[in-house]
């Protein structure tokens, strides 16, 4: 049983729990307890099950076999070398004996022996006749047939002064002298044996260290990650019951949480934004459509009553189909604009010449600017290739040639004697392609340039002109679909439309 099953019983364990408590005789825990465990188990559970604490346990077992691994490999190598040493050293001593023996016949061995036995620290030897009749040397005792078999071997042996009955280990040579009589050096092998153990019980605490500070690591670093989405969970949780305006937390560090936070916040943004645009829409409906209605509404009241001909009731119905006609221009351009912003129209973008757009735009408005007495300049030589929506851009350029018509051919220009003028141009400048508008109007005050472009907003003193106020919403809302802007700027006198677009090609 888990302690969550204690503290935390589900379905059909409630019952059994306590049960289960109670034939044992056992203590169940107190309820305080329980109350502040649970939350707290709770919480653990979520950061195990996180990604980022499964990955550091990933890492710590590789880390932690490859540290065990390295650690067992160094303390082997260190018990061969060790080996090796001892080896080396009795053979040497075994060299330096035999030549004794080959100098100096038995008696100078047993000298040999007798005095290298004295030194402290000494090596072990054993000289026995051919029957096994020790000699010189100072082992007591010997594993049962060591001697019987040249080489190397390792063995338990006793000193022959030592009264602790312990048997030690080491690693000897056994070696047959011309005689029959047989020699044995070699060397205790603790020293070897207690290195190894240090290497290994070093090793351990190595290893336990890395795992418990990994697992320590990973447990802050999963705790961190975790109040971070915590506190995104919990703001989208209060942005799905209506906050729109609210935003993810960004910690600032530039790490793919942020940038995960940065990049829904955008989106909100634009949720937002197309939420805000899709309400103005409606009550500027509400609103700037009632008044047309209502007008023509009215008027075929009074025509009804007060018409007394034909004449005059075709009149009427003229005007009304005017009145339509305009109020069905109006709902087109709302419709234009509402897919602009909303950004549909990006699936018909292709790439083209947009100086040939201005010239064709020139060309059509050319009639009646000559009706008007406007001279209309069209200075639109070089290509300006941009990708967009060929229809779109031409109708916000047609827009602004419209305006320039109806407000711009009064003003200071026509006052001082010359003919009012109208320039169209396009250039090309670090990137992008700008296609103007220019008049020599009365222009429009820095302050309301930005209301301007606000649906249904038309200035005071254009009120005589016909409009609904959405030309320069759609140029704007153009604009900004292919990536650019629309700028209203003084013509000293008059007024400059610009709308700037990437230049096709360029670097994005
Ligand atoms: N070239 C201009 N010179 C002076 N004022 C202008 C010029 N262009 C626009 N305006 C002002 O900005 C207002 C908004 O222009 P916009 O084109 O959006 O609407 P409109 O021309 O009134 O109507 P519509 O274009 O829908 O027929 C105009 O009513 C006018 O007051
Ligand atoms: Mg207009």
């Amino acid at each position: 049983m888990t302690a969550n099953d204690l503290v935390m019983p589900r379905e059909g364990g409630v019952s059994q729990a306590p049960q289960l408590a109670q034939s044992q005789g056992a203590k169940s825990p107190p309820s305080w307890l329980g109350q502040k465990m649970a939350p707290r188990m709770a919480a653990l559970g979520k950061l195990f099950r996180t990604t980022t604490f499964k990955l550091t346990l990933a890492y710590l077992t590789v880390f932690a076999l490859f540290a065990a691994f390295l650690l067992g490999y160094f303390a082997w190598n260190t018990r061969r070398l060790v080996t090796e040493q001892i080896t080396e050293t009795v053979n040497a001593e075994v060299e330096g004996l035999a030549e004794q023996y080959r100098q100096g016949g038995i008696r100078r061995l047993m000298f040999s022996i007798q005095g290298r036995v004295g030194h402290p620290g000494a090596s072990l030897y054993l000289l026995t006749t051919a029957a096994g009749e020790g000699l010189a040397g100072n082992v007591g005792s010997l594993a049962t047939g060591v001697l019987d078999n040249p080489g190397f071997v390792e063995t338990v042996y006793r000193r022959i002064d030592e009264q602790d009955p312990v048997e030690h280990r080491a690693l000897v040579r056994v070696d047959q002298l011309q005689g029959g009589f047989r020699l044995l050096v070699g060397r205790d092998l603790e020293e070897r044996e207690r290195l190894f153990d240090v290497v290994i019980s070093a090793g351990r605490w190595s290893i336990a260290i890395v795992v418990v500070l990994g697992f320590a690591g990973g447990f802050f670093v999963t705790r961190r990650v975790l109040t971070r989405i915590d506190a995104m969970s919990l703001t989208s949780q209060s942005i799905m019951q209506g906050g729109l305006h609210e935003r993810l937390p960004v910690a600032g560090s530039g790490d793919e949480l942020d940038r995960l936070a940065l990049n829904l916040n955008a989106m909100l943004e634009r949720i937002e934004a197309l939420m805000r645009g899709l309400k103005e829409v409606s009550d500027n409906i509400a609103h700037d459509l009632k008044t047309p209605l209502t007008r023509l509404r009215n008027r075929s009241e009074e025509a009804l009553r007060g018409a007394e001909d034909v004449s005059q009731y075709r009149a009427a119905l003229e005007t009304t189909i005017e009145e339509s006609d305009a109020l069905i221009r109006t709902f087109n351009a709302l419709l234009m604009i509402a897919r602009a912003e909303s950004g549909q129209a990006v699936g018909d973008m292709i790439e083209f010449d947009a100086a040939e757009v201005v010239r064709g735009v020139g060309d059509l408005y050319e009639p009646l600017a000559d009706e008007k007495g406007v001279a209309l300049r069209v200075d639109a030589g070089t290509a300006a290739p941009v990708r967009g929506n060929r229809e779109l851009i031409s109708q916000a350029l047609a827009n602004l040639v419209d305006n320039a018509l109806k407000y711009g051919a009064a003003g200071d220009a026509r006052q001082n004697g010359e003919p009012p003028e109208i320039v169209l141009r396009t250039a090309d400048q670090g990137g992008r392609i700008l296609l103007s508008v220019a008049d020599r109007g009365t222009g429009i005050p820095v302050a309301d340039r930005k209301r301007v472009l606000e649906r249904f907003v038309r200035l005071e003193q254009s009120r005589s002109e016909p409009g609904s106020g959405l030309g320069l919403s759609l140029a704007a809302a153009v604009a900004r679909l292919h990536g650019g802007e629309l700028t209203l700027e003084d013509n000293h006198p008059g007024l400059v439309c610009v709308i700037s677009l990437p230049r096709a090609g360029a670097a994005a």
